[in-house]
């Protein structure tokens, strides 16, 4: 008897366990992909472009080129900073993207500028 309450307890904690794995899968597939250029594709490139150049819409509300040395030049705190608060017309993504995947982002961005002269 108390060996069947044991298994059953066991039983029972591997289900808990099961459902909230599969729970946590599922809230994981709500949020951004990890990934920075699937992120920069979907919230950035919209304004930025995909390459950093700056789509139309962009260009209209005055967004740097991402490659540029002004965008460059400056730190990744300040890169960061950026992203999270906005500024101007540039949205602020704090409360889209977390901490990790601004400075993603960051990295990012320092990489389009090495695809510069080779795109
Ligand atoms: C609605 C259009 C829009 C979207 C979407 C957008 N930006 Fe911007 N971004 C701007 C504009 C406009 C500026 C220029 C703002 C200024 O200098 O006042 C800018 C500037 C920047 C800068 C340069 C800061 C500088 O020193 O000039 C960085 C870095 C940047 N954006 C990163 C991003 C990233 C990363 C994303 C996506 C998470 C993003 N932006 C999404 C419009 C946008």
């Amino acid at each position: 008897m108390r060996r069947t309450v044991v298994r059953l307890a066991i039983f029972a904690g591997i289900v808990v366990t099961l459902t909230q794995s599969s729970f946590g899968q599922r809230s994981h597939a709500l949020t951004p992909d990890p990934n920075a250029a699937v992120v920069f594709n979907a919230y950035c490139a919209v304004c930025h472009g995909v390459d950093g150049t700056g789509s139309p819409t962009g260009k209209s509300l005055h967004a740097a080129d991402l490659r540029s040395a002004a965008v460059q030049k400056q730190s990744n705190a300040a890169l960061a900073r950026f992203i999270s608060e906005g500024k101007e017309r540039m949205p602020a993504f704090k409360s889209q993207l977390t901490h990790r995947q601004v400075m993603d982002e960051v990295l990012y961005i320092r990489a389009l500028r090495h695809r510069k002269n080779n795109p």
